[in-house]
């Protein structure tokens, strides 16, 4: 079985089509920078080019980086704020011609991780974070997932925590891997403090980088790993909500 994953990111939107028996993409992804300002009708205009680029007609699944509840958008951090109230499900389905379900990214990416990638077969409490142009969660108790956590936004010195902990932080702030680590750090701790996750998986982009930053993690009792589907979790996860096998809210 396959379906369409598209990843709606405040930086690029990308799609391919999914193997849902192994979460393998079956063809090369195909990625398009983000529209700004990032309005529904742009970036929904976007993920028709990406679907039509594979001339998809199946099940497709899309992730946008807030809060969807039944499909409509309820936060939007890193995108226009046009987004809140929006049912985007219904948009792209208009758009596309066919049925997409849409999720959290970071819940997508949990999924992903949780069934092909570093959680699987993980008990108890598990906390995948992404870092990316935000901070993404995903909270699963027994591998069943807490949709909707937004656990990037705690305030950590007065300040919204992905405003420090993300990779954007990090270029923006052009901080070496030291100091931005450092700031990764405090974040796990406070996020410990309130959750106590048996595992943390930390994923987004910069996962590929992992050899340069989870070593220089401190303070933290619960074991952190690597992401293993890196910027891929995104789309598989999508897919695999397309399909029924992520519930999208
Ligand atoms: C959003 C989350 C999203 C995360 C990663 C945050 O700013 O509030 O919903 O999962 O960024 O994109």
């Amino acid at each position: 079985m396959q379906a369409l994953g598209i990843d709606i990111g405040g930086t690029g939107i990308k799609g391919a089509p999914v193997d849902l028996a192994t979460g393998k993409l079956l063809a090369e992804r195909k990625k398009i920078a983000t529209p700004h300002p990032a309005t529904p009708e742009a970036v929904t205009e976007v993920v028709r080019e990406v679907a039509q680029s594979f001339g998809w007609t199946g099940a497709v699944g899309a992730t946008f980086p807030g809060v969807v509840a039944n499909g409509t958008i309820r936060s939007a951090a890193n995108v226009d704020r046009s987004w809140i109230g929006t049912d985007a499900a219904a948009q792209f389905g208009k758009a596309l011609g066919t049925d997409v379900v849409v999720l959290n990214d970071a819940d997508a990416a949990g999924v992903a991780e949780m069934t092909f990638g570093a959680g699987v077969g993980v008990k108890g409490s598990v906390l995948m974070l992404t870092f990316g142009t935000g901070v993404g969660s995903a909270l699963f108790a027994d591998g069943v997932l807490v949709p909707n956590t937004e656990f990037g936004h705690i305030e950590i010195r007065g300040k919204d925590a992905e405003k420090r902990a993300s990779e954007n932080a990090k270029v923006t702030h052009d901080w070496g891997w030291k100091d931005w680590t450092e700031r990764v750090s405090e974040y796990l701790q406070r996020v410990e403090a309130l959750l106590s996750p048996g595992l943390i998986i930390v994923g987004g982009g910069i996962s590929k980088e992992a050899d340069k930053w989870v070593p220089l993690l401190t303070g933290v009792q619960a074991k952190i790993v690597p992401a293993t589907l890196h910027n891929d979790a995104g789309i598989v996860g999508g897919a695999m909500a397309a399909a029924g096998h992520a519930k999208a809210e």
